[in-house]
């Protein structure tokens, strides 16, 4: 039997979709403005526009969700600790390299106070605290340019910053095929999907219905 678990609250579920459409608007006019001679979807100034006011937007929402989760005491769940690396992280690796081919059961169980799994936790660290971060910085200092060269000059320049910042275009798209890979590996393809739109996932029960009772009442 199967209940139904509340995940996610609304906000928690704006934020993540704010997030999602403004990295994938990122990319999206990003690639314009580095290949704007073949890819001609928008044009040129309007896509610069779009990418500096949807990268303003990812900042606040990304601040925000900082507030929230630090407000709330929340913020330990998205630290790994050591045994997310080992073992938890290798027995979690070896169930997608391995195990879900066989059929196997997933060794963790999802509950909303363990919502994130080791690797999980690692990558959305790494994402949230590393990448996001590195992107911001870069893409300001290539935008300051505009007013001043002096802090990019402080950083190599164009030369230096748009590579780094193109290459961490590459790896968020990267992160966000994996990402949206691994959320069809739920208890069915789309259950992920479906609680982070409606905030709730249906879980296997492995309480006694008695218990599930006692807590109706
Ligand atoms: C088309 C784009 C995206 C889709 C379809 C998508 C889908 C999902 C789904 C279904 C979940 C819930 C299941 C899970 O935890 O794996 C989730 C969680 C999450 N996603 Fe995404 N996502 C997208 C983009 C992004 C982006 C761009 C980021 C980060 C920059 C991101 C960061 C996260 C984080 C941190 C969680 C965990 C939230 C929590 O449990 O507190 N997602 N995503």
């Amino acid at each position: 039997m199967k209940k139904k678990v509340y995940f996610y609250t609304i906000y928690e579920r704006i934020w993540h979709w704010l997030q999602a459409g403004c990295v994938l608007t990122l990319l999206f006019t990003g690639f314009e403005i580095s290949f704007f001679s073949r890819f001609d979807i928008i044009d040129f100034k309007t896509a610069v526009s779009v990418h500096n006011i949807v990268g303003m937007i990812l900042v606040v929402n990304a601040f925000l969700a900082l507030f929230y989760n630090l407000a709330g005491g929340l913020l330990k769940r998205y630290v790994p600790e050591l045994e997310d690396f080992s073992p938890l992280g290798f027995t979690h690796a070896g169930y997608y390299f391995y195990g879900i081919f066989r059929g196997d059961p997933h060794p963790f169980d999802k509950t909303p106070e363990k919502r994130l799994l080791p690797l999980q936790k690692i990558t959305y660290f790494i994402i949230l605290n590393g990448l996001l971060p590195l992107m911001t910085l870069t893409g300001l200092l290539k935008w300051s340019m505009k007013i001043t060269p002096v802090y990019a000059e402080m950083f190599g320049g164009l030369s230096v910053l748009g590579p780094i910042h193109r290459f961490g275009a590459w790896l968020f798209l990267a992160f966000l095929i994996v990402h949206v890979y691994m959320t069809t590996t739920g208890h069915t393809p789309f259950s992920s999907l479906v609680s982070m739109i409606t905030g709730y996932e249906y879980i296997e029960n492995n309480e006694p219905l008695e218990i599930l009772d006692e807590k109706k009442t």
